[in-house]
Order: C-alpha cells, then structure tokens, then sequence
C-alpha cells in the first residue's frame, strides 16, 4: 500500500513515566479507507490518536501525512493540513440551532469567524444544508442544539468534523455512550461518506460486533505494541488476538478483568455472527 498510503505511522513510541504506552507501532492508511484501531483498555489506541493529531509529541517515529512527517507539529498545522477530528460539543454552543453550528465551523475554516457575530448569521448557511444533509439531519438544521437526542448530537459532531473537508479523520469511540443500534448506524455512515468521499477514516471502537461488520481493514493494540493487523476476516481467525482478548496476556496481574472479559465476549460473539451479517 505504501505508494498509495494517505498515512504512514512508522516505529511511533510515546512513554509516560516507565509506561511504555505506543511501543514502536506501525500501520498504514489509504485513503477511502476504514481503519479500526483496537484493542484492551490501555492498550495505547488514544495516546496513538493524540501523537497523529498533535495534541502529544511522540517520543520517537514519524508519522506521514502523503509522505510529509508530521510528527511534533501544533495540531493547529494538523488540523489545516487536512486532519479532522471529532469533537464533543461545548455546552456554550449548545443554545445556537444545529445549522448554526455548522455554519460556526465553516466560518472558521474560512478564517472568518470574526463576522460571525455581524450580518453573517446566513453565511455558509448552503454549505451547512448540505453537510447536515449528509449525515441525516437536515430536517433538524433549525433546532437549538440542546434540544437534540444523544445519537443526533453524535452526527452534528461528524458534520463539524466533516466541515474543515478532512482527508484524513481520526475517531477516538465516536460512539461512546450510544446505544448498540445507533453505534451501528453512525459507524455505517462514517463507513459510506469515506468510502464516497475518499475520506481516510481512523476509528476505535469497543463493540467488536460494530467493528467487525464495518471496518475495512483493523489494527489490533495490546499493551503499547501491534500484535496483528488485516481484513476482518484474518482478524477473527488471529490466535494471538483471541488470547490477548480473553485476558492471559492482555491484563496484568491484579488488573482490572471486566473490560478485557467484556472485549473477549465482544470478539466471539463478532466472530460468530460474522458469517450472517457479512
Ligand atoms: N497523560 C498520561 N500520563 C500518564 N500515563 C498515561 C497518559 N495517557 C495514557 N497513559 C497510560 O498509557 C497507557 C495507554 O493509555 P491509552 O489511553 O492510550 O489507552 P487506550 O487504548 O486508549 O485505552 P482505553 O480503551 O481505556 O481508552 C495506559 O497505561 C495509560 O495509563
Ligand atoms: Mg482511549
């Protein structure tokens, strides 16, 4: 994939104290396409994101944006260089109508935000309908945010991150706190707009059920290293990735059990449904 890859993250180590949180980590990207990240509680995938969009210097390793190293770099210069990345909405915007939001975000893409506050509450106002009508809520467009279910305000966050036209999008548990059917459905969509779009799509996620019927392809984490990438299929088959789920490898002694248990309920339950839902 190399000559093609949109992102290259190469040996990539950040530590904190002793703890060797991304461990000489490797994978690639294309664009278009849907990665997941995965792996136990710890295991590294955030401090993998954080090092990607700039919020932590990695201690070692290069990340390639088309071949460019960013590594190191503000996530402001990330964020222009085309790197998207999902936000929660601040409680302070949630009062503005959900259109208005995303008008805010083009604005500001735009450099323009200083108008805002003038005559420009119709600025951007097309390019919003559209975005908003992408992901679903376009009959939404005119209510104030605070007044949203949990799963539509999930989608106004995938249309702020959408509005900077990302060629690479990082979501780290875009779904957290969502039902399983809606999880389903956002995943589904930010599978059909980077396909459609040629977004390069980065996600963790911790319903392997979820995972396993969207993701292209999936990167698998335990303890700072990769034990295994490929195809779904390749994924649920992988000895190494089974093993680390059910807890001998993936949690040290005196660790916590109910996550790795609940990942390793999550991937047999995924590897057995895999063969109806694919
Ligand atoms: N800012 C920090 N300071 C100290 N240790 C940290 C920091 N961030 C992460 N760690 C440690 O690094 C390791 C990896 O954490 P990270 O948050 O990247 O894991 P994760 O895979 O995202 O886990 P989760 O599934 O729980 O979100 C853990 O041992 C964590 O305690
Ligand atoms: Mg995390």
């Amino acid at each position: 994939m190399s000559a093609l890859a949109l992102l290259q993250v190469q040996a990539l180590a950040k530590a904190f104290g002793g703890v060797k949180a991304v461990d000489g980590v490797s994978f690639e990207l294309a664009a278009g396409e849907l990665l997941a990240l995965i792996g136990p509680n710890g295991a590294g995938k955030s401090t993998c994101f954080n090092c990607i969009n700039g919020q932590l210097r990695p201690d070692s390793g290069q990340v390639l944006l088309d071949g460019h190293d960013i590594a190191g770099r503000s996530p402001q210069d990330i964020w222009r260089l085309g790197v998207g990345r999902t936000f929660q909405i601040a409680a302070t915007w949630s009062s503005m109508t959900v259109s208005e939001n995303v008008q805010l975000a083009l604005l500001s893409k735009a450099g323009r935000l200083g108008q805002w506050w003038g005559r420009a509450t119709r600025m951007q106002r097309e390019q919003a309908l559209e975005l908003l009508d992408a992901v679903g809520l376009s009959q939404l467009a005119d209510l104030p945010c605070s007044t949203l279910a949990y799963g539509d305000i999930k989608r106004v966050e995938l249309a702020l991150a959408l509005s900077n036209r990302p060629r690479l999008l990082l979501m780290d548990e875009p779904t957290a706190g969502m039902a399983p059917g809606e999880r389903n459905e956002l995943v589904a969509l930010v599978r059909r707009l980077s396909h459609e779009r040629g977004i390069g799509v980065l996600f963790t996620e911790h319903s392997m059920d979820v995972v396993f019927a969207h993701a292209d392809r999936i990167v698998v984490l335990a303890r700072g290293q990769l034990i295994a990438q490929g195809s779904p299929e390749a994924i649920r088959q992988d000895e190494l990735v089974r093993e680390v789920y059910f807890g001998s490898q993936g949690a040290p002694q005196g660790a916590p059990q109910a996550a790795p248990s609940t990942a390793a309920e999550g991937l047999l339950l995924a590897s057995s449904r895999a063969d109806s839902s694919r």
